[in-house]
């Protein structure tokens, strides 16, 4: 089935199947260089309304469709926008669609993306919203993992950190407790474990998994680790932070128990997750992993728009 204007408010918006379609067009576009593609957006207008921070997402999304030919327009501040009059989320968006081609909205409230779909002319492309979902974010970590693992399958991954508030790391569990024979090891302690509606839908999904803190120990297995930031800004006090701010710093002692094939990722902004000293090591990937967001973003909006 076609993904031509259609939204992505959630990973599973998208079948197993449209995620490997765009994984091979990224991979396409990768190879061909993203300088080099057809520019299929021409005329078209990609609106990006980020009404939290972002470094990574806004930009290469607005990389991604510069690259293609279409043109940009959105805000960074809400502040400065008529939200701050009152205007709510829903008259926002439809204001917004009557002037572009399709909305990348990134918010601070779980299921903002999904009131958006629900209101908007043009397709919504969820960047993010509060600690649900950050499902363009899973899409280039799949593609990262399968760079480095040749297989989306019968992998052993890790989450480490804060698995109860970190979007990115819920769609992509979400996402390889869909390709068969994965184990998930989560590592977390009490404070931010991984909610229980993604325990259940790992067993509703015959995907294994187990729970632990102590991460120099589950690291030995894995094939993939995936570090998420603390994400101070979604706890109820800052007591609450406090304790759990430095839980995991991923250093030499860790990666010295590691698999040839393991690859270390993180989503970013990190804070004192990893030991600055691993960046060069040949086993963290996190790096290209955040360049592989503009190739992705490429076939995800071609695939929308073009
Ligand atoms: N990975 C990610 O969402 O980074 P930004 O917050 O910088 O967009």
């Amino acid at each position: 089935m076609t993904l031509r204007n259609r939204s992505l408010t959630a990973i599973n918006d998208f079948t197993i199947s449209q995620w490997n379609d765009i994984l091979e067009i990224a991979q396409k576009i990768k190879t061909q260089g993203v300088a080099n593609v057809d520019r299929t957006l021409g005329n078209t207008l990609v609106a990006t309304l980020f009404f939290e921070p972002s470094t990574r997402t806004r930009l290469s999304f607005e990389a991604a469709a510069l690259r293609l030919g279409a043109q940009t327009l959105g805000f960074t501040d809400a502040a400065a926008t008529s939200v701050a009059k009152g205007e709510s989320l829903e008259d926002t968006i439809r204001m917004v669609a009557g002037y572009s081609d399709a909305i990348v909205i990134r918010h601070p409230e779980s299921g903002s993306a999904a009131r958006a779909h629900a209101v908007s002319t043009v397709p919504i492309i969820n960047a993010g919203d509060g600690a649900n979902e950050h499902p363009t974010q899973t899409l280039l970590d799949l593609f990262s993992i399968k760079e480095t693992q040749g297989r989306l399958d019968n992998l052993t991954i890790g989450f480490a950190g804060d698995l109860r508030y970190g979007r990115a790391a819920h769609s992509l569990m979400k996402a390889v407790a869909k390709y068969g024979n994965n184990t998930l090891r989560l590592i977390a302690p009490k404070q931010i474990e991984t909610p229980k509606e993604l325990l259940s839908y790992f067993d509703e999904n015959n995907t294994g998994y187990t729970q632990s803190s102590d991460l120099l120990e589950a690291t030995q297995d894995l094939d993939i680790l995936y570090l998420s930031r603390i994400q101070k800004e979604r706890f109820d006090s800052n007591a609450d932070y406090e304790a759990v701010k430095n839980v995991y710093c991923f250093g030499e002692p860790h990666m010295a128990v590691t698999k040839d094939n393991f690859r270390l990722l993180h989503a970013f902004p990190r804070v004192n997750e990893i030991d600055t000293a691993l960046d060069t090591h040949p086993k963290s990937y996190y790096f290209e992993q955040a360049a592989n967001g503009v190739p992705l973003r490429m076939a995800l909006l071609h695939s929308i728009l073009a």
